[in-house]
């Protein structure tokens, strides 16, 4: 099934047989603006919709669609939206743009994501890089993560699915200067989480809560991949902000912060372009620093 839908990507994207890419970058909620302008004028458009095995996001603010391209020496592929656990696809669905894209060689992977702030310097508008993540739906939930859906991500070791070499180059940007990094707890979804869950998630050492990132994460990381999480921080977690949250606040927030966004990773990306024209290939990230 992934090696047909590796085939589809390539010939809709009018990419030779063998292609394959670099940098995978994935843009949540309200993030997918975040894409414009960072390819090259000759970049392609794959719809969810048109990949035998993909599912088509049904959230607000997930279009659906990869944009297939080159920055400077990198082949790169944008995924515009994503489907989530909550949606009650599988978690083999949520994996699956993941997977194509290791299938289709990805060697760096960037996932971002719409976050609510717990730690207290958190504030709307805010980016934060993951350090570490707890998976709050295999801790706390029904199982249905990384169990039996995919074989190969059962065993991955936790501490291998952020690159620590990747976000020690993400910080070394100037640009970056003002990103802090931080701990990262996904929640099951679809509801925000109450005051009393959110004082939990504190306790358990979380700086900011979401619903996504972790399982496409660790189908990339499980693969050889080196992934580097950004979250965009739409909210402060509830219980700590005056105000009840809502989708809306989330998504306009996430727009308002696609500029600095696109700046950082347009930074990461051409930083990441001259090292692949001086050595020839990314290496030292991923399984190569474990
Ligand atoms: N909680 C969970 N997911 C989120 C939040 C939040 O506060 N904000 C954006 N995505």
């Amino acid at each position: 099934m992934i090696s047909v839908a590796a085939q589809h990507f390539r010939k809709l994207g009018g990419l030779p047989a063998d292609w394959s890419v670099d940098v995978g970058l994935v843009l949540g909620s309200g993030l997918g603006g975040a894409a414009d302008n960072l390819l090259d004028s000759r970049s392609a458009v794959v719809s969810f919709r048109d990949l035998p095995g993909m599912v088509t996001p049904g959230v607000a603010g997930h279009v659906g669609r990869f944009i297939v391209g080159q920055l400077g020496q990198l082949k790169v592929i944008i995924q515009q939206g994503r489907v989530h656990l909550y949606e009650g696809v599988g978690e083999s669905a949520v994996i699956f743009p993941g997977v194509l894209m290791s299938e289709l060689g990805v060697r760096v992977l960037v996932v971002t994501n719409a976050v609510g702030g717990i730690r207290r310097d958190l504030t709307p508008g805010d980016l934060m890089l993951i350090r570490d993540s707890i998976r709050v739906p295999v801790v706390a939930g029904d199982g249905s993560c990384g169990t039996q859906s995919d074989s190969s991500v059962q065993h991955v070791h936790g501490h291998r699915i952020w690159c620590p070499r990747l976000l020690q180059k993400f910080q070394s940007l100037p640009v970056a200067k003002d990103c802090p990094a931080g701990t990262y707890a996904m929640m099951p979804g679809p509801a925000y989480e109450t005051p009393a869950e959110v004082k939990m998630l504190r306790f358990l050492g979380a700086d900011a809560v979401g619903m996504s990132a972790i399982p496409e994460a660790m189908a990339v990381s499980s693969r050889g991949g080196a992934v580097l999480g950004i979250s965009c921080v739409t909210n402060v977690a509830a219980g700590i902000g005056e105000t009840p949250l809502d989708h809306t606040e989330v998504t306009e927030t996430g727009q308002a912060a696609q500029n600095k966004l696109r700046l950082l990773i347009a930074a990461f990306l051409e930083k990441l372009s001259h090292e692949l024209e001086d050595s020839g290939r990314l290496h030292g990230y991923g399984a190569d620093c474990l």
